[in-house]
């Protein structure tokens, strides 16, 4: 079975944002990416709310009719929000201020009463509970004790690994491969905990390739190149093309 793919909107609202106006629409986009074949949408609502607003919640909260992931911190804030707007899915992950994008896995170990209370409250709210993590066998075994019934493998490393010159040369190549069998072992080990398993962060169309022949990756969260993409192609045109490299 191939890997359905959420495609995260984020940067239509960075856009947005980044002119305090009422364009480009979250929720056209959303539409739009679902039109082209997107298995679902993802927003992360951050707490600084550079990007993605409350108030877009809701809004795709009503047009969105196939899966819905909000992206989330696990602070008493976030779920509040979550409970009210019941999205499909929450995804729990880490945040600091003065990151660009999210740096790397949860640490569930670390964090373990916030994240279990978190988790244990979202999925009395019907809403399904994802916890995005670092391939570590030690973190997927607690994301499982914290209650989530899915977590999302951090590719961030991997995809450093297969960015231009880096990529194109032995050690690099030799790094990456490492990192891709790091990720099947860590999939392998959510899988026999009883996890679903999910992966993204700096997933593209060139390196996903690895990623999307693991038959235990059953879902993709896509946002960076797909939109880089779209300023070039259209919104329709590079979710597509998304697909077509993930094998649908
Ligand atoms: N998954 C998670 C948990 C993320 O935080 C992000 C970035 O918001 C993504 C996937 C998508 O990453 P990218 O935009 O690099 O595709």
């Amino acid at each position: 079975m191939t890997a359905r793919l959420n495609v995260n909107i984020d940067h239509v609202a960075t856009i947005r944002e980044a002119r305090k106006t009422i364009e480009p629409s979250v929720g056209a986009a959303a539409i739009l990416c679902e039109k082209a074949g997107a298995d679902g949408i993802t927003v992360h609502l951050r707490s600084d709310r550079r990007h993605i607003q409350d108030a877009d919640l809701d809004v795709l909260r009503g047009v969105v009719t196939t899966y819905l992931n909000v992206e989330m911190a696990a602070t008493d804030e976030m779920v509040e929000i979550a409970k009210r707007t019941r999205p499909d899915a929450v995804s729990l992950v880490p945040e600091s201020p003065t990151e660009i994008t999210t740096e790397g896995g949860l640490d569930v170990i670390g964090n373990f009463d916030a994240v279990a209370k978190a988790a244990k409250e979202l999925s009395a709210a019907g809403i399904f509970v994802s916890i995005f993590i670092d391939p570590i066998e030690d973190q997927i075994t607690a994301a499982k004790k914290a209650g989530a019934g899915q977590i999302e493998l951090c590719t961030a490393e991997y995809a450093e690994l297969t960015l231009g010159a880096r990529a194109a040369h032995g050690e690099g190549r030799k790094k990456a491969a490492a990192e891709v069998e790091r990720l099947h072992d860590a999939a392998l080990h959510a899988q026999n905990k009883g996890l679903i398993v999910a992966a993204g962060h700096g997933l593209t169309t060139r390196n996903i390739a690895p990623l999307a022949a693991m038959p235990e990756i059953a879902e993709f969260n896509i946002g960076h190149n797909i939109i880089s993409r779209a300023v070039f192609c259209g919104l329709e045109e590079a979710v597509r093309e998304m697909l077509a490299a993930i094998g649908r």
